[in-house]
């Protein structure tokens, strides 16, 4: 057996040699030759020839869609709308959750009502508080004024707004003391119109708070307000 596999190991020329050498001629040393050259042409017809190709490419078939193109299509372009309607709900989600979570608490808010007793502030008189940071105008009208500011075409404002519109109880007269147009604190009793008049650039409010003129785009905002009681002012 060990004489077979030596043999095997020989070139194909050299069994052959063996083959027809006297010395070959027993039959155990035939039947080795003879085995010899069988192993070596099997080896010789796997080999592969020069020029056949060595790389065995797959079929890729059985991972092919068996739809259309159009169907194919179809299903692309509805998974990528649904992953950009929903990559968009959670940035949504993301940014109004940190928007929340840096907005003022309800506690904290609910301090920052401001409360007035309105029996201090005489008719005719302004009275500046501040709230929230900014100054808040509150004015005790007289029926004078009060006739004043509702005497007037409002179509022929800049910001057309009815004195009714700006007031919850026509005596009490309640804004935001911020200039609209870059934000100064406008004066009281002053200007052309017996409102406030903010210096800063020339414009004039009546005595409802509306823009009559000068640069200012808007009226003088209303804030929250309510009378809980006849005598109590809660901004906020
Ligand atoms: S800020 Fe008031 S007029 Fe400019």
């Amino acid at each position: 057996m060990a004489t077979l596999r030596s043999l095997s190991s020989l070139p194909a020329t050299a069994s052959r040699s063996l083959l027809r050498t006297p010395s070959a001629t027993t039959p155990l040393a035939r039947s080795a030759a003879a085995a010899c050259l069988q192993v070596q042409q099997r080896r010789h017809d796997s080999a592969p020839a020069y020029g056949k190709p060595t790389t065995v490419i797959p079929s890729w078939g059985y991972y092919k869609s068996k739809k259309s193109g159009d169907s194919n299509k179809v299903f692309s372009y509805f998974m990528v709308g649904s992953m950009g309607v929903l990559s968009a709900a959670a940035a949504k989600a993301t940014v109004q959750d940190f928007l929340v979570n840096m907005s003022a608490s309800a506690d904290v808010l609910a301090m920052a009502k401001v409360e007035v007793a309105l029996g201090t502030i005489p008719e005719g008189k302004n009275v500046v508080i501040k709230w929230r940071g900014k100054p808040v105008f509150i004015r005790h009208r007289t029926s004078d004024e009060i006739d004043e500011a509702n005497n007037i075409n409002i179509s022929s404002l800049r910001d057309p707004q009815a004195d009714e519109d700006r007031v919850k109880k026509p005596e009490w007269l309640v804004m935001i003391g911020v200039c609209t147009h870059l934000g100064c604190v406008p004066i009281g009793e002053a200007g052309d119109y017996g409102g406030w008049f903010c210096p800063c650039h020339g414009s004039h409010y009546d005595i409802s708070g509306r823009i009559r003129k000068g640069p200012a785009p808007l009226n003088l905002e209303i804030p929250e307000y309510d009378f809980p009681t006849d005598d109590t002012l809660v901004i906020g």
